[in-house]
């Protein structure tokens, strides 16, 4: 027994304390790296914490209000019968029409996605048709041009014909969506318009683009003319020479007013019929979003 401890003993007198202290550096570099990594961690959430807030939110989910919110949104039929003032339906009078809204920001893909949408023989989106002041100066000036839109009495590029089984237009959120909220979504659910939300992820590429955008207004880079759409990759290609000067010290407060207005937005309109669609989610190519 002696021998046994001896022989035991021998081995931990000689490498035991060496061991020992290793061990107990080991601990204290350990330890400190997790306090380390924890306060970091508390920062970056710090500063990422209202960005959270928007990204968790419904992530290509149709969010439809929940039954015990506004009743009245579900008595209102998603189908419509349309009378047009300005044309006859014909043939198609008994065919149904959805009423919809495409709710976005600049620079967030709604161009792409409503040409998306025309591609459809009777689906017509109308463009951005609150772009006139006039249209939106009020709330009845809006609701006139809405009217029009909801009774297929619009004339646009993307008008259909009397067949035309969806329409609606692309409303920014600062052409007065969030000023006559309260009477909009009045508007909205009482006529069954449904409402998609488009908005992107990445708010800094978003930044870039608008950056992009309105250097090309001034410096025309494409032949002297502007193009807020390009169409071809050689358009593409002269567009991204553009290195944009990002103010660093807005930055953060810029990022954080785009976040807090997208989610206001979908805070003001959640007693509608809508969903939240994400640019990032719509385009496969990484490069691209
Ligand atoms: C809509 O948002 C308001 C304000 O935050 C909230 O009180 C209400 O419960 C929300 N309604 C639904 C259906 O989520
Ligand atoms: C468009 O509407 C017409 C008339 O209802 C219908 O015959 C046709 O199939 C529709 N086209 C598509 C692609 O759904
Ligand atoms: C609303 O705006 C339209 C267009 O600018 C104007 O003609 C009309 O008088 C305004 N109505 C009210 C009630 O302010
Ligand atoms: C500009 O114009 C030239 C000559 O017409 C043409 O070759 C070139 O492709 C144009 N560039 C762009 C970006 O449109
Ligand atoms: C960034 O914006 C602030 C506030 O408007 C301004 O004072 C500052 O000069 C700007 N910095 C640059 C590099 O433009």
């Amino acid at each position: 027994m002696a021998e046994y401890i001896y022989l035991l003993s021998k081995d931990a007198v000689i490498i035991k304390p060496p061991k020992k202290s290793s061990m107990l550096l080991r601990m204290v570099v350990l330890m400190f790296a997790m306090t380390f990594g924890v306060y970091i961690c508390t920062i970056c959430r710090q500063q990422i914490s209202s960005l959270s807030k928007v990204t968790i939110k419904n992530i290509q989910v149709i969010d439809e209000p929940s039954n015990t919110a506004d009743h009245s949104v579900f008595h209102v039929p998603k189908l419509h019968y349309p009378n047009p003032e300005s044309f006859s339906r014909e043939e198609c009078v008994d065919n149904p029409v959805r009423y919809f809204a495409i709710v976005s920001t600049q620079r967030s893909g709604s161009g792409w996605f409503e040409t998306l949408l025309n591609s459809h023989v009777n689906v017509s989106s109308n463009g951005e048709i609150f772009s006139v002041l006039d249209r939106r100066r009020n709330f009845s000036a809006i609701v006139e041009t809405l009217d029009r839109v909801y009774n297929l009495d619009w004339f646009s590029s993307a008008s259909k014909n009397e067949c035309s089984a969806a329409v609606g237009f692309k409303w920014m959120l600062n052409q007065g969506v969030m000023e006559h909220h309260e009477e909009i979504v009045e508007y909205l659910n009482r006529r069954g318009v449904s409402l998609i939300f488009l908005f992107r992820r990445n708010l800094l590429r978003r930044m870039v683009s608008l950056l992009a955008n309105s250097y090309d207004k001034y410096a025309k880079l494409l032949n002297g003319t502007h193009k807020s759409h390009v169409h071809t990759t050689e358009e593409a290609e002269t567009l991204s020479q553009f290195k944009p000067i990002v103010n660093s010290t807005l930055l953060i407060s810029d990022l954080r007013r785009a976040e807090i207005l997208v989610a206001k937005a979908l805070e003001y309109y959640n007693t509608t019929r809508h969903m939240v669609v994400y640019y990032e989610d719509l385009v496969k190519d990484s490069k691209v979003s």
